[in-house]
């Protein structure tokens, strides 16, 4: 048995996918020049590759595990994994480098509106029966999962992506949980770095973050 903050991590990176294919359908749409063609291109390419972690781990390893604990939930969890198969096609075509960024902006309206779909259903089918059913070690044992996926050089942008998508009290929930030092570095650089790429990226700022020291 966990407690909703447990699930702080995962519910971050639904909301850095819900936001982000969004945002880039947008810009995608009318890119200023190469370099910002080439800094979209590098965005897509890395929340696209952190939907596919996120879709692998769930597949490969939560559903079944929920599945073991609580058979009774065995097709629900079924028809989680195939909406990852629907998703499937969309995520290639959004990926594919043969085809020009601002070719690439309907899929990529597509994939918002059912990435969305796809994590209310989650939200409201899968959320419950982990905390129902999960435990404090099963979420370290995916935290750290989560960290092998992102890698050491990518988690300044990652986490940049990840808050300025979330909400406040998800946000808080989740910068109170890193270590010292990761706080320290994202207040003072990593957030600074990634505002910066926001406003290249999008032509805007992002929100403002309240963050304790
Ligand atoms: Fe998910
Ligand atoms: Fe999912």
């Amino acid at each position: 048995m966990i407690t909703p903050e447990h699930l702080t991590g995962f519910l971050m990176m639904h909301a850095g996918f819900r936001a982000e294919f969004g945002r880039l359908a947008e810009a995608c749409g009318d890119p200023r020049d190469d370099a910002h063609e080439e800094l979209l291109a590098e965005q897509l390419a890395l929340v696209l590759d952190m939907l596919h972690a996120h879709h692998s781990h769930e597949d490969a390893t939560l559903w079944p595990k929920l599945t073991g604990r609580a058979p009774q939930a065995a097709d629900a969890l079924a028809e989680l994994e195939s909406e990852h198969s629907v998703l499937d096609p969309l995520i290639e075509a959004a990926a594919d480098r043969g085809t020009p960024l601002a070719g690439r902006a309907p899929v990529l309206r597509r994939l918002h509106e059912l990435v969305n779909e796809h994590l209310d259903h989650e939200e409201r089918v899968a959320v419950p029966l982990m905390l129902a059913h999960l435990t404090p070690a099963d979420v370290e044992a995916d935290r750290r999962q989560a960290m092998d996926d992102f890698g050491r050089r990518r988690v300044p942008v990652i986490l940049g992506w990840l808050a300025s998508s979330a909400d406040a009290r998800l946000l808080a929930t989740s910068y109170a949980d890193l270590p010292v030092v990761a706080r320290l570095m994202f207040r003072l650089f990593w957030w600074p770095a990634y505002r910066r790429r926001f406003t290249r990226l999008y032509g805007t700022t992002p929100a403002d973050l309240i963050l304790e020291p």
